[in-house]
């Protein structure tokens, strides 16, 4: 789980070391937060199930705070973000999000100032639970 993400940060790390403003984003989803999963005032609480996908992105975001903490002396931000429900190949395109307003969260956190946050999950409407 999370197994790629992993990889191609660890590949990549090398490169990110030698610049002064590295930033990681970790595409997550809302279906990883375990506060919504559980939360009875939330639609995640009467969704299917989706065993594999939902704990991947929990893994994930676990995995976002564990990198931020060990690059955070290096100036290394690493965040997860949420793009919400969108129109992509993966739901037949039945999200109601357009892939380019999914994208503006991700390309946020990818050029954040050195006094943004790090180790947080982020969707359009800030900072999300956990
Ligand atoms: N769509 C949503 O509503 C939604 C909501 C929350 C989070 N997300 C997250 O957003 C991210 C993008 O999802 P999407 O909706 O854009 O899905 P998508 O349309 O299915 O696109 C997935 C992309 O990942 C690539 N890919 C899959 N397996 C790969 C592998 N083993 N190695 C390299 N590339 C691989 C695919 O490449 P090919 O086209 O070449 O196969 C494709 O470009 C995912 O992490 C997803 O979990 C999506």
């Amino acid at each position: 789980m999370s197994l790629g993400s992993s990889r191609v940060t660890q590949a990549l790390l090398p490169l990110l070391k030698k610049s002064k403003h590295g930033r990681i984003v970790n595409m997550s989803s809302g279906l990883g937060s375990l506060t919504r999963q559980v939360d009875p005032n939330s639609p995640l609480t009467a969704q299917n199930i989706l065993l594999a996908y939902s704990s991947s992105k929990a893994a994930l975001n676990m995995m976002t705070v564990q990198f931020a903490k060990e690059l955070k002396t290096m100036g290394i931000k690493v965040n997860s973000a949420n793009p919400g429900f969108t129109a992509t190949d993966m739901n037949q395109h039945r999200g109601p999000r357009t892939v380019e307003q999914a994208a503006a969260t991700p390309v946020r956190l990818a050029l954040l100032p050195d006094d943004g946050p790090t180790a947080g999950v982020f969707s359009d409407e800030g900072a999300e639970p956990w």
